[in-house]
């Protein structure tokens, strides 16, 4: 055992020095190890009016929401409604809702056409309580509910010989799990064009014959739970217990998809396969020396390539040493939440000093609610609200800053200005969304996604007696 940690911590060593110099950073002997973290988005449904699109993004969030703070989970109907509801602000005699209407007289029965019929009474002032049941939205429209940009992912390699799996870094969730060999999706299809772990590939696989199941927008994603070894950046960990899936639902199976499974970063008190995250196994065994995992999460709009996930510490190349602040974790359940001190538009304080942020890097707007969400805009010069969401000047100079700890995370405006509201690039739908959720609506809960996180370092630390949470301002 202790001459094994020797080992290993020489390897360390010798893999840190090796591959310094490349794109797989590792810190010799610093109890940290860092990796790229790459945007596993995928565009959706070209086409699509940019007003649905936003409230795909918003509605994906509130989904989130709602899961981090243990509160019901709105239901599609709801969700489709605030879709709905953007859809009735178009014009008439816009290309989709053309487009709508054509899908809707060409097949009476088909789920757009449920959609259209539902949508026409939406806005003749009908009651909706025959609303669809919209199980899913498998159709040439794109009209999802919700949007799948589900955030970054990193490279792991797994098994014996080791394979290279991309896996999704979920803040969301604390479960870890990759396809299986001879996973199956809904139809009894494989799972598409990815790559699998089983007892053919790996000869350290150990089947624990217990079965795992997680229930995720569109079904479940079921399997057994197993024990293999990973190695991140030259880092090996033994025996590392998660899930292989042997079904996966349609939002897992598509070619298209960029990640072969996921990586929960969440606290393992919320792993649904219960037992330890990566980050705390890692940690455990020595690999590393916290329970940490921090994010440089990158901005497309850089072309840096940048974006990195370090696991251990903080990676002092990455974050400016004078601005960083640590909070207490203020969520009770298992995920991350930061108080928010202060939030300042232009320099001026509003006012706030109660509000907290659930930190998600899986979504990609930051959303509040609406009381929050209106006042913030009404002193954005420029902004307007259009079906009760907000845009503001794509060419915005308004800075919005959170006050954490005594430090002002400013907002970079491009941020603000989160997609074109259409083609004149004048006006775009704000990269703040509208959203609350639960019976008492949480007044005082935001919900910080990309637009917040590109602009910060965050380090979330699950050390035992820690549990804290650290920003600074990116280098
Ligand atoms: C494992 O390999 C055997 C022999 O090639 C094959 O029959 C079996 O279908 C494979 N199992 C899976 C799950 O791919
Ligand atoms: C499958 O994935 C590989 C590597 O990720 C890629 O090179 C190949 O083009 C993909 N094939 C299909 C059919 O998507
Ligand atoms: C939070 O601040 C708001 C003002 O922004 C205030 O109305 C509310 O009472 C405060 N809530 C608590 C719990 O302090």
């Amino acid at each position: 055992m202790g001459s094994g940690l020797v080992l290993m911590h020489l390897t360390q060593f010798f893999v840190g020095l090796l591959l310094f110099s490349t794109d797989v950073r590792a810190g010799p002997l610093g109890g940290m190890v860092s990796i790229p973290l790459e945007k596993a988005g995928r565009e959706l449904s070209p086409g699509l009016p940019s007003a649905v699109l936003h409230q795909q993004y918003a509605n994906r969030g509130i989904r989130r929401l709602a899961h981090m703070k243990g509160q019901p989970r709105p239901s599609d109907l709801d969700l489709w409604g605030k879709i709905s509801n953007r859809l009735s602000s178009l014009p008439k005699d816009s290309e989709f809702m053309r487009k709508l209407e054509i899908a809707a007289l060409s097949d009476p029965n088909s789920l757009s056409s449920r959609k259209f019929r539902h949508l026409a009474r939406a806005t003749n002032g009908d009651d909706s309580s025959a609303l669809p049941s919209p199980a899913s939205y498998p159709n040439s429209l794109g009209l999802e509910i919700q949007s799948n940009d589900y955030g970054y992912y990193a490279k792991l390699m797994i098994g014996t010989p080791p394979k290279e799996f991309s896996l999704l870094m979920d803040s969301g969730s604390a479960d870890f799990w990759v396809g299986g060999e001879g996973c199956k999706g809904d139809n009894g299809q494989d799972c598409g064009n990815h790559t699998y772990l089983g007892l053919n590939s790996s000869t350290t696989l150990k089947d624990l014959h217990d079965p795992w199941a997680i229930n995720y927008n569109t079904g479940e994603v079921s399997g057994s739970m197993i024990q293999d070894d990973i190695s991140i950046a030259g880092l090996r960990l033994s025996g590392f217990k998660f899930g292989v899936a042997f079904k996966e639902s349609p939002e897992f199976t598509g070619n298209e998809i960029l990640f072969d499974g996921l990586a929960g970063l969440a606290k393992s008190a919320v792993s649904r396969q219960r037992t330890m995250t990566l980050v705390e196994a890692l940690h455990k065994s020595g690999v590393i020396k916290n329970s940490i995992v921090s994010f440089k999460i990158p901005r497309l709009a850089d072309h840096k390539n940048d974006g990195e996930m370090a696991l251990g510490g903080m990676n002092p190349a990455k974050y400016d040493s004078k601005s960083v602040v640590t909070v207490k974790n203020l969520n009770r359940i298992g995920f991350w939440e930061t108080p928010i001190n202060e939030v300042k538009i232009d320099g001026k304080p509003s006012g706030w000093t109660n509000r907290t942020g659930v930190l998600d890097t899986g979504t990609a707007l930051l959303m509040a609610p609406r009381e929050d969400v209106d006042a913030i805009h009404s002193r954005i010069p420029g902004a307007k609200q259009a079906s009760g969401s907000w845009t503001v000047p794509c060419a915005t100079k308004t800075s919005l800053a959170l006050t954490i700890g005594n430090i002002d995370f400013s907002i970079d405006p491009r941020d603000l200005a989160f997609i074109p509201a259409d083609d004149s690039g004048k006006d775009c739908w704000s990269g703040i969304g509208v959203g609350t959720v639960g019976p008492f609506h949480l007044p005082t809960t935001w919900l910080l996604g990309n637009t917040f996180l590109k602009n910060v370092y965050s380090s979330m630390n699950a050390d035992e007696g820690k549990d804290e949470i650290s920003f600074a301002k990116l280098r």
